[in-house]
């Protein structure tokens, strides 16, 4: 999978060379291109953004710099990637989302200061996603939650340790508590059932225990 993010600060995506998602770029499973919009603006301090039309508080990143940095982003891609502006105003990612995103290809812009100049959307953007109903200072940090998200589906990325079925929100259910050695930890014992060793008996509980926990955290998955 191809993913290019358009970006003022693309040293913020050295957070994600790490872990899986480090593992799944080194292994070629996952390309992203990181384009800074900045090298894109054609004026002689490399502005990217202006005041806007009509008065208001901040700035508006300007129309320019972005089309010329999606036509770069595009040309390094085969097919017709989805194009993608990390908004408030978007659509709320949640896990449904991030499996289907999964089978594109992508191209990501992170926005900054007021918005974006709305021709620049109009003219490149299949559609907005927000990761939640509060503002973040910038796109950067949203468009790293939905790779991060997206890679997990991506075939060979998960090692067979890291389930994909077995966890929270896929099952519409939150995931049980988990336990590792000691069985003791400072008088604190794990749960009988778990070392048992009979299977039936552990699937129930941690069954129960899903559903306990959806309907004390999340009582609206459960409806
Ligand atoms: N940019 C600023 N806030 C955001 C949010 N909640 N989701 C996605 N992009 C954002």
């Amino acid at each position: 999978m191809r993913i290019s993010v358009l970006t003022i600060f693309p040293e913020m995506f050295e957070a994600i060379n790490h872990s899986i998602l480090g593992r799944a770029m080194g292994k070629g499973l996952i390309t992203l291109d990181l384009i800074d919009i900045r090298e894109f603006a054609d004026n002689k301090h490399s502005n990217v953004d202006d005041y806007p039309f009509g008065g208001g508080s901040g700035m508006v990143m300007m129309a320019q710099p972005i089309v010329d940095a999606f036509s770069y982003a595009q040309s390094l891609h085969k097919g017709k990637p989805r194009r993608i502006y990390m908004s408030p105003r978007g659509r709320v990612f949640d896990q449904g989302t991030a499996c289907k995103l999964a089978s594109e290809d992508m191209i990501i812009l992170c926005g900054h200061y007021e918005g974006v100049d709305q021709r620049a959307l109009d003219l490149c953007i299949d559609e907005e996603i927000s990761i939640g109903d509060y503002v973040l200072t910038g796109g950067e940090l949203a468009a790293m939650v939905v790779i991060d998200a997206v890679s997990r589906y991506v075939g060979g990325v998960l090692g067979s340790s890291d389930s994909l079925n077995e966890e929270s929100f896929s099952s519409g259910l939150l995931e049980y508590p988990q336990y590792t050695r000691p069985a003791d930890f400072r008088g604190i014992k794990v749960p009988e059932v778990l070392l048992s060793g009979h299977h039936a008996n552990i699937e129930k509980w941690r069954h129960e225990e899903s559903v306990k926990i959806t309907q004390k955290m999340r009582p609206d998955l459960l409806k």
